[in-house]
């Protein structure tokens, strides 16, 4: 019986990766983007696509309203934007700001809010998208500054969900994938979309042991 699996920002890089990857293990995948008539790389995929905005609340209902009463065996929370590129504290314009943690934070929570009846009708597992940077334990530098304290409230966000759903039988985790070259991690990065996104998809699989944490693409446990 094939999953189904719901992916947040799946037209580019490591969403669109976690797309072909399910897609090709025979998994029933339902892809979201902003602007689906300009999504050719998912269309060839032959996936379903939906239409999702996560900064916008009224395009997050319309989805949960469309696929009520689904059965969904994985939510991957995978969109996410960096903002401003810093290597110390700076200011910012306020609405750069406020783009990145309505997309980083609030977002991924009304995500956990719209879906969660259909992931804990399947007891399956939500995944969302962090990065090491949000780590306070291992942080060792100021860059980056409003994605850093955007993923740290995402994380925040993560273990209340954990421990709110987790209660409906609901697995949820917080992954780093490493440093992937997408148009987010560049071309200087260590890993490709296929290598992090393996990683990842056998980390989700193993969520019944890992609820609540926060993990890489090894599977390896990183400090909040
Ligand atoms: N790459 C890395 O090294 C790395 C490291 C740590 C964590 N991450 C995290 O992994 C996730 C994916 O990163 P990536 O490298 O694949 O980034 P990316 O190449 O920049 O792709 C970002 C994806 O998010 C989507 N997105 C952004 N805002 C959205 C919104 N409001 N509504 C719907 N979709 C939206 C984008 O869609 P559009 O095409 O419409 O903009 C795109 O599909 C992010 O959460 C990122 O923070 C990445």
């Amino acid at each position: 019986m094939p999953k189904t699996i719901l992916i947040a920002g799946a037209n580019r890089g490591l969403g669109l990766e976690f797309a072909r990857q399910y897609a090709l293990a025979g998994e029933n995948v339902i892809a979201t983007c902003r602007r689906p008539a300009e999504a050719s790389e998912l269309r060839r995929l032959g996936v379903t696509i939906e239409t999702l905005d996560t900064s916008t609340a009224s395009s997050i209902e319309a989805l949960a309203k469309k696929l009520e009463g689904e059965s969904i065996d994985v939510l991957v929370c995978n969109a996410g934007v960096y903002g401003p590129r810093s290597e110390q504290l700076t200011d910012m314009p306020t609405e750069d700001f406020d783009l990145v943690m309505r997309t980083n934070v609030l977002g991924p929570l009304r995500l956990t809010l719209g879906f969660a009846d259909g992931v804990a009708r399947a007891r399956g597992v939500m995944a969302f998208l962090s990065s090491r940077m949000g780590s306070i334990g291992t942080m060792s530098s100021a860059s980056g500054i409003a994605y850093r304290a955007s993923k740290a409230a995402l994380n925040a966000v993560v273990k209340a969900a954990s421990l709110e759903l987790g209660k409906r039988g609901v697995r949820v985790l917080a992954l780093h994938p490493g440093w992937v070259r997408t148009d987010m991690g560049g071309p200087q990065a260590t890993l490709t979309p296929e290598e992090s996104v393996a990683g990842m998809r056998e980390v989700i699989a193993n969520a019944s042991a890992l609820h609540g944490g926060f993990y890489d693409n090894t599977g390896a446990a990183i400090p909040w």
